[in-house]
């Protein structure tokens, strides 16, 4: 079995040229040799959250989430906000994650990709959320690095020297031994 670090990345975005997906395109760009980084892909997939629907069997798309989370070593978030909080699609994927024990102690932090002083309610609720999984809450790999959307190459991935810098310092930090 392997024991290099992997990272679970989680993109609140849906859309096409999503600069909170580049962001997380850039980590994986930027992540050391020995560090797996993995982008979810399954938000669109996942079902409407349903208590009823949170027992064995679960649904495909949520056990494959469930199964993602329980085999990384961290999860970072780069989520948009919405109306003052997360978009309902990712807060959807949070509630499948709440009956679950996977993301319980394990280390999390999120990247802010607003512009300065955006996003705030977007933080706040990811917060409030991951209080209730038990999530470790990496606060120094927390941080705001707002994307500007010209530096974002055709493959998704930003060109910014300083925001590669601070993505691959965010990395070091969520992974380092606390
Ligand atoms: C329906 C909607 C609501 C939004 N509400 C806010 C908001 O409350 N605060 C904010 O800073 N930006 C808000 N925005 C702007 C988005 O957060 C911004 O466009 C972000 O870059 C989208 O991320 P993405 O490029 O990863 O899709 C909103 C955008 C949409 C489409």
């Amino acid at each position: 079995m392997s024991t290099s670090p992997s990272i679970l990345l989680l993109s609140g975005s849906l859309r096409t040229g999503s600069s909170n997906e580049s962001v997380l395109r850039t980590a994986q760009a930027v992540a050391p040799a020995h560090v797996r980084t993995v982008l979810y892909a399954g938000l669109a997939a996942l079902p409407h959250f349903n208590p009823d629907d949170d027992i064995d069997p679960l649904p495909a798309p949520v056990a494959e989430l469930r199964a993602a989370i329980d085999a990384a070593t961290a999860i970072l978030i780069c989520a948009p906000e919405y109306a003052g909080t997360l978009p309902g699609s990712f807060k959807n994927l949070l509630d499948w994650t709440v009956g679950g024990t996977e993301i319980c102690d394990k280390p999390v932090a999120w990247v802010n990709a607003a512009a300065a002083g955006r996003g705030r309610g977007a933080e706040a609720t990811l917060r409030t959320v991951m209080g209730y999984t038990g999530a470790d809450i990496v606060e120094s790999a927390c941080v705001s690095v707002p994307v500007d959307r010209g530096t974002v190459g055709a493959d998704g991935i930003i060109t910014d020297e300083g925001v590669r810098e601070q993505l691959g310092a965010v990395l070091g930090r969520l992974l380092a031994p606390r």
